[in-house]
């Protein structure tokens, strides 16, 4: 069966440990095949309309755009395998967004966690904080995606865009593919260093809640020398019991490829300096090679060819579902053809 797969990342920060174990690292793993007669397709986008629903600067968001695209190339998305472009370079996304708002209900977009969090306290919320999930599911269904790789935070998100396809499909006839969203059992959820009850994020303000992808080795190891761990000495999973342990225990596992298990046995004994250590040097050697392509990359001026083409090819598919939304709707002239 043909899959195709799209997510999306914002510029909105420094990517970080969390996106790239939990987001990134799927996107690699599902790229399709140049070799195999497979007709999988993928499209990885840079969400740049998301980012600007909390205020941004303009001048250093174009960096961030292409800082990250850059670093969608250096952990491995090839653009002969994938399609990699900029959500804004792509207008059918806003098109799709507001037909989407004038589906989707004010109910449902209020209990988003993701809006109660971004706008708690706040004076003064931005009406595209709020309708942000109209334009997530824009951005997946004018693709006919069929699967959606996200961290769990995106869960949420992706319950309303399966029922905004539904609801639109029920009322104008089927016009998108309803997808499935594809998290990890491991690593879905990256906890924050200092606080093993919080998502690693790169909006905490506290810098050393989280591990950037691009952070020099000294920064990686003094963030991990200063994790929050707890007053046993035992290097144990129990995500219950041993919260921030566990977190580490799942990094660990995951940048180096060992089982949990194995990882528990070798530090057996030796208590959380030991383990710590080893796991700085484990994430440092699995960022390095990352870093000095990402270096390569973004000095080459290759990025913005990259993203002209993948833009191109995004463009022409997304019309096509566009084309069908507009006629089904009723909307337009006609005259468009
Ligand atoms: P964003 O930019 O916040 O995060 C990008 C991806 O990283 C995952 N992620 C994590 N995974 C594990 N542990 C963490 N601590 C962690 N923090 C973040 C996120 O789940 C996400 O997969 N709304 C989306 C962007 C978006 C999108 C889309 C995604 C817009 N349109 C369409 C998929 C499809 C967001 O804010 O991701």
């Amino acid at each position: 069966m043909t899959r195709t797969i799209f997510s999306g990342i914002q510029p909105s920060g420094q990517i970080t440990l969390g996106n790239y174990l939990g987001a990134l690292k799927q996107f690699v793993a599902l790229q399709p095949q140049v070799s195999d007669s497979s007709t999988d397709q993928a499209y990885y986008c840079i969400v740049d309309l998301h980012a600007i629903t909390v205020p941004q600067d303009p001048r250093e968001l174009r960096e961030r755009i292409l800082d990250l695209a850059s670093l969608y190339l250096a952990v491995g998305l090839d653009p002969k395998r994938s399609t990699l472009f900029v959500q804004s370079d792509v207008s059918a996304h806003s098109e799709l967004g507001w037909i989407l708002q004038c589906v989707a209900h004010m109910g449902e977009l209020s209990r988003m966690t993701q809006y109660k969090e971004k706008s708690e306290g706040k004076e003064s919320i931005l009406t595209g904080l709020f309708t942000y999930p109209a334009l997530m599911a824009a951005d997946i269904l004018l693709y006919q995606t069929s699967l959606v790789p996200v961290g769990d935070d995106q869960k949420q998100h992706l319950e309303l865009t399966r029922d905004l396809a539904d609801r639109f499909n029920m009322r104008f006839g089927e016009t998108f593919t309803v997808p499935e969203v594809l998290t990890l059992k491991q690593g879905a959820r990256i906890m924050s260093l200092d606080d093993p009850t919080k998502k690693m994020s790169k909006s905490n303000p506290n810098p050393q809640s989280r591990v950037e992808l691009l952070d020099s080795p000294d920064e990686i190891r003094k963030k991990f020398s200063r994790a929050v761990t707890d007053s046993d000495r035992a290097v144990r999973f129990d995500p219950a019991g041993k919260a921030a342990v566990s977190n580490l225990l799942v990094i660990y596992s995951l940048t180096t490829g060992q089982t949990i298990d194995d990882i528990c046995t070798a530090y057996d004994g030796k208590g959380y300096g030991d383990f710590k250590k080893g796991l700085a040097e484990a994430v440092v050697s699995h960022l390095q090679p990352i870093q000095a392509r990402y270096r390569d990359i973004r000095s080459s001026g290759e990025v913005e060819r990259v993203l002209h083409e993948g833009s191109l090819r995004a463009a022409t598919v997304a019309e096509r579902t566009m084309k069908r939304v507009r006629e089904r709707v009723g909307l337009g002239s006609g005259s468009r053809g």
